[in-house]
């Protein structure tokens, strides 16, 4: 009997799409290098439609693949530029809908992070016929007076970056002739970068209240809890305390933030002070006192609680103590990590007082003298 042939019948496969081809870095390199340095549109074409989509299937992130390319030997284009142009080719993918010249959208592309703003300032351009000029001028102005507009938001002098220098005490913090008292703009940004809603926060050398009148009277604070403690307590609101002898008197695990202004007294600063005779045992001294300190704030803080100490170096001759860097090596002996180190150039008045004082001499030696506390920041871990 014939057999019966199955006809075989065509089973339609779909077809697959092409994988984004696997890239090598050095590869990209070279082709990138092919592309002309001013042609930023065409660059960021090739980055966006041809590297960004291999990037996010291999899991790596753009910025990594981008700052990979551009420490490649020989590349043309450093780490900004790829941002750049990526970002351009990423907002203004049509050329076609442009009506500005091409340096405008670059410009807006890379100096304004908001859709909408970039299209407001395009609409602005076109209207009132700006210049590139007019445009990056607007865009600055614009950018200066959100900064400060940012700085006063939160109701205090808000400070970016870690010079915090101050000519005036805020005269709503603390009371303004009690000896030692700091200006109260630095213990406003040590809560803003160092504290977190709801904290608890405690300072054990309270002074003349500045803390106290921040978290009262700031209401970007006004949900922080506080306690207060000082040994000449000078108001209600401090409790009366001496930390060498009583430690701190707050329970185990407890307390999220601490904020530490030590009296001169308790490290050597005078420049004036015969260092010679008592070097060793004024350093013998500094770090028993603050080695019970700082075991005090350990044992009181919660896990990934934070500290913060204002200190300064000594000079005296021949003599430099660097109180600093011996603090942060006690808070690192007892467990802390650094977090923070801000520096805090005394008021020009200080300074002038000093300057007028002249150049001081100890044994004939010209000793120089500190101008700048540091605050140190450190978390338990
Ligand atoms: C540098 S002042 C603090 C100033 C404070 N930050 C302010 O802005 O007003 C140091 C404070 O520590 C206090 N003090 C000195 N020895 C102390 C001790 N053994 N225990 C607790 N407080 C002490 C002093 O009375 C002084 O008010």
């Amino acid at each position: 009997m014939a057999q019966k042939l199955k006809k075989k019948t065509s089973v339609k496969r779909p077809i697959p799409k092409p994988e984004p081809k696997e890239f090598s870095i050095a590869e990209l390199a070279r082709e990138l290098n092919s592309f002309n340095v001013d042609n930023y549109w065409d660059l960021g074409k090739f980055l966006v439609d041809k590297v960004m989509p291999v990037t996010r299937k291999q899991g790596l992130f753009e910025d990594q693949v981008l700052k990979m390319i551009s420490s490649q030997p020989g590349i043309k284009f450093p780490f900004s530029i790829l941002k750049q142009c990526q970002q351009y080719y990423a907002y203004y993918p049509d050329v076609k809908k442009r009506l500005l010249p091409e340096v405008f959208y670059f410009d807006l592309a890379t100096k304004v992070d908001e859709s909408r703003r970039r299209d407001q300032y395009e609409k602005m351009a076109i209207d009132y016929k700006w210049t590139i000029s007019d445009l990056r001028k607007k865009i600055h102005d614009d950018e200066m007076a959100r900064r400060i507009d940012e700085r006063t938001k939160f109701g205090f002098d808000l400070r970016e970056r870690n010079v915090w220098a101050f000519d005036t005490a805020d005269p709503r913090f603390g009371k303004p002739n009690y000896k030692g008292r700091i200006p109260g703009q630095i213990v406003a940004n040590a809560l803003y970068y160092y504290t977190k809603p709801n904290d608890y926060v405690v300072d054990p050398f309270a002074g003349s209240g500045t803390l106290a009148d921040i978290v009262d009277t700031v209401p970007h604070f006004q949900d922080r809890k506080y306690k207060l403690y000082d040994a000449n307590p000078i108001d209600e609101r401090i409790s009366r305390n001496n930390i060498l002898l009583t430690g701190i008197p707050e329970q185990s695990n407890s307390v999220d933030y601490v904020f530490l202004d030590p009296p001169t007294e308790f490290s050597q600063k005078d420049s004036s002070t015969d260092f010679e005779v008592s070097l060793d045992a004024s350093k013998a001294d500094f770090i028993l006192k603050f080695k019970g300190m700082i075991r005090e704030c350990s044992r009181i803080l919660k896990s990934g609680g934070k500290v913060s100490i204002l200190m300064e170096p000594a000079f005296a001759g021949k003599e430099f103590i660097d109180f600093p860097n011996e603090i942060t090596q006690l808070f690192k002996e007892i467990g802390f990590k650094q977090i923070g180190k801000v520096y805090l150039p005394k008021r020009s008045s200080e300074a002038a007082m000093k300057m007028a004082a002249g150049i001081a001499e100890v044994k004939g030696i010209r000793a120089l003298s500190s101008d700048c506390k540091e605050l140190l920041t450190f978390q338990k871990t």
